[in-house]
């Protein structure tokens, strides 16, 4: 008998499209999932189980295998640096990471840096031979700039809604990010079958969707 895969999900944005996916790929999720409070959702159609995480903490649930697989932005994969398989780009919630100012920016005295993403942007700098200091905050990042906390930032730019309304330019792009299925490596071996089986249905759902894939 097959074993249940227990699926650590992210909330908030990369959710619904996520669910979708799965739903494109012939797995039986009920919609009323998309909208319960609940964390911990038993689909046993589905043959899965759905942990419903912070985004940011879907790596460490999945490095430590109380998740054996879960659904991860590429932000997210190349903060944390979590020790997990990645398996599949399910080409979902595509956008990028961006160095970002405002528009009469120069390089200056300061330079102060803003993010999320404390890592990828030490990183970042670091190659580029630039001296910044780098300041962790939790959201609203664009707010830096606007009020002096910081010179520049570096954020997730979608549709780019959020700078054109706070006079905000992107300056670099640094990466491309989209949602990507990862696995614990123990799992990964003991539940292989079922791990296969998922992949293949998923990236089945993706092609016929025409949307880029790489595994
Ligand atoms: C993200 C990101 C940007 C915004 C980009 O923030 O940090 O602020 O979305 O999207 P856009 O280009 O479509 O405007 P999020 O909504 O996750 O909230 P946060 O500010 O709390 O991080």
């Amino acid at each position: 008998m097959a074993e249940t895969l227990k699926v650590a999900m992210p909330k908030g944005r990369i959710y619904k499209k996520a669910s979708a996916l799965f739903r494109s790929a012939g797995l039986p999720i009920p919609l009323d999932v998309d909208e319960t409070r609940k964390l911990v959702i038993s689909l046993p159609e589905a043959g899965m189980e759905f942990i419903l995480a912070k985004p940011v903490d879907v790596p460490t649930y999945v490095e430590y295998g109380v998740a054996d697989i879960g659904i991860v932005g590429k932000d997210v994969l190349m903060e944390e640096n979590k020790d997990v398989y990645e398996l599949l780009d399910l080409g979902i919630a595509r956008c990028r990471m961006s160095v970002i100012g405002l528009p009469d920016w120069k390089p200056g005295i300061t330079q102060r840096v803003a993010t999320k993403y404390p890592n990828v942007a030490s990183q970042y700098f670091r190659e580029q031979g630039q001296q910044v200091e780098v300041v962790k905050l939790n959201g609203s990042i664009e707010l830096a700039p606007l009020i002096g906390l910081a010179d520049r930032i570096v954020d997730m730019v979608e549709t780019g809604q959020t700078l054109k309304e706070n006079g905000l330019v992107e300056m670099t792009s640094i990466f491309e990010i989209t949602s990507r299925l990862i696995a614990n490596r123990v799992s990964y071996r003991m539940k292989n079958d079922e791990i296969q089986a998922l992949c293949d249905r998923l990236h089945k759902a993706i092609m016929s969707e025409g949307t880029h894939v790489s595994r």
